[in-house]
């Protein structure tokens, strides 16, 4: 449950209003979800270089610093340019974890002019927490992000 969602947005929209510098607008949205979100212990980017993810901005614990393309949740978002929501990470064939305490998982794909960039990935400590609102509202603030970018 996500209280307050318009809000979030706008919050977002304020965050990233008048820079179009990627890191920083991924560093200050990684943030503003991690303490705005109830239950979740990592949010953070994984940026495309060459056939890997890499890590980017985040808020959590340390976490994996390459994913290959079609590896893991997050490599099978960016493969499949789907968003993911996987209930239970530990019935997720593949699922690479980077902290133990992660239960359940929601990948976006981020898509600019038609090409991947990377990802967004949200983990959280509680089984099957993010449903399809919440989907609806990260859909939002990926849009936000793509659309701030130089
Ligand atoms: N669980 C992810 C790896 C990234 S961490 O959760 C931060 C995956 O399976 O791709």
């Amino acid at each position: 449950m996500i209280p307050d969602r318009e809000n979030l947005a706008a919050q977002a929209a304020a965050l990233v209003s008048g820079q179009q510098d990627m890191i920083a607008n991924a560093a200050n949205l990684s943030s503003l979800l991690f303490y705005a979100l109830d239950t979740v212990n990592w949010v953070g980017f994984y940026f495309l270089k060459g056939r890997e993810l890499i890590v980017g901005p985040f808020q959590g614990r340390p976490a994996c610093v390459s994913i290959p393309v079609g590896k893991g949740v997050c490599g099978t978002a960016a493969e499949t340019r789907k968003v993911l929501r996987v209930a239970d990470v530990q019935a997720f064939e593949g699922h690479i974890a980077c902290d133990v305490a992660s239960r359940s998982e929601i990948v976006l794909p981020l898509v600019r002019d038609g090409e991947l960039i990377g990802v967004l990935d949200l983990d959280s400590p509680v089984k099957n927490r993010f449903d399809e609102e919440d989907e609806r509202l990260l859909k939002k603030i990926v849009d936000i992000f793509i659309s701030s970018l130089a």
